[in-house]
């Protein structure tokens, strides 16, 4: 074993510290979670295992809401980010002063946060929801007649409209990754693989969610590559997915989706820039100077535990109703 990859399980363990890692980042950080007894999975997963470990410390390798939701529901855990600077378009888009004024003008609407958030904004919803729950929420709160404020993804708000017809405002912000993949080159991709599947992100534009044979989250994706029939995948997502679906589905033959470019001429270079900072040599960095504690003040951390609380427990809610 590469001897910095020792030293890095050897200082977890010794600190009782679990690495968590989303599918976006680097095969040796992925491998790196999974070989030491930590975790990689999707922003819902990433926050629910983590609350169900007893050890002291959590170091995430994603971005740094992902870090910021681990906190909120780790409140007595520390909890570290690989590098600080990870952020994401989609949270840099909604800042909280003009979030709360789009609310305050707003105040007939059930305000919903996706998780790609900061904590401060999250204080300020009634529900937070990752993608992979969107749809069934917002189908519960139509019926229950209440009317939307989605933020800050508008695709994802746009494909929300479309598939549950609720009465939805969008906040104006984007993901840079999913925003640049082109349907006409999917289209043409499609035209030559016609027996291929397409797994589209719903964080992509609705013109590329119209083109998709399941609109899901990265998980989703995981899950739906062992049971699907098709022998070929077109996937529109960040290619940093590759890795986890190749290795759980290796007789599959995964195309990447073309993005950015004129006429779709950029192929594959969907890649979260912020997820790409996650690497070996910071992970090993944070373990031994750990000068990237998230710490959140204790109001924000109670107000917004209530609307991600919400989301962790809606099967039982919506069942019920
Ligand atoms: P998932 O919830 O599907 O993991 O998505 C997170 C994300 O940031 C996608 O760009
Ligand atoms: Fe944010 Fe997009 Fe990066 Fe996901 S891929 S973290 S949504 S910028």
């Amino acid at each position: 074993m590469n001897i910095q990859i020792e030293n890095a399980i050897d200082l977890m363990a010794k600190q009782d510290c679990k690495l968590v890692s989303h599918y976006y980042t680097n095969p040796l950080v992925q491998d790196l979670a999974e070989n030491s007894g930590g975790f990689v999975g999707d922003s819902l997963d990433m926050a629910i295992w983590s609350r169900k470990q007893s050890c002291q410390s959590i170091l995430v390798a994603g971005v740094y809401f992902m870090a910021e939701t681990i906190k909120i529901l780790n409140p007595d855990k520390h909890v570290y980010i690989v590098d600080e600077n990870a952020t994401c378009s989609l949270d840099l888009s909604c800042g909280y002063d003009d979030f709360m004024l789009f609310c305050q003008n707003n105040p007939d609407r059930t305000v919903i946060a996706y998780i790609n958030t900061s904590a401060k904004v999250k204080t300020l919803a009634d529900w937070v929801v990752t993608s992979r729950k969107a749809v069934e929420l917002i189908y519960y709160l139509e019926c229950k007649g209440e009317k939307i404020l989605w933020a800050p993804d508008k695709h994802m708000g746009s494909y929300l409209k479309q598939e549950t017809k609720a009465d939805i405002l969008c906040w104006d912000g984007a993901c840079i990754v999913h925003e640049s993949l082109k349907a006409k080159g999917i289209a043409n991709l499609i035209e030559k693989n016609p027996d291929a599947a397409v797994f589209v992100h719903p964080e992509a534009p609705l013109e590329v969610i119209n083109l998709a044979t399941l609109v899901g989250s990265t998980k989703d994706m995981i899950d739906q590559i062992q049971k699907i029939k098709n022998k070929q995948i077109i996937v529109a997502t960040d290619r940093g997915i590759i890795y986890k679906l190749t290795k759980i589905a290796p007789e599959k033959e995964i195309i990447e989706a073309p993005s950015g470019g004129t006429g779709a001429t950029c192929v594959a270079c969907a890649h979260c820039p912020w997820m790409e900072m996650n690497t070996l040599d910071k992970i090993i960095s944070q373990l031994n100077h750990k000068n990237s504690e998230i710490l959140l003040d204790e109001e924000i951390i109670y107000k917004a535990q209530r609307p991600l609380e919400k989301m962790l427990n809606i099967d039982n809610l919506i069942y019920r109703y």
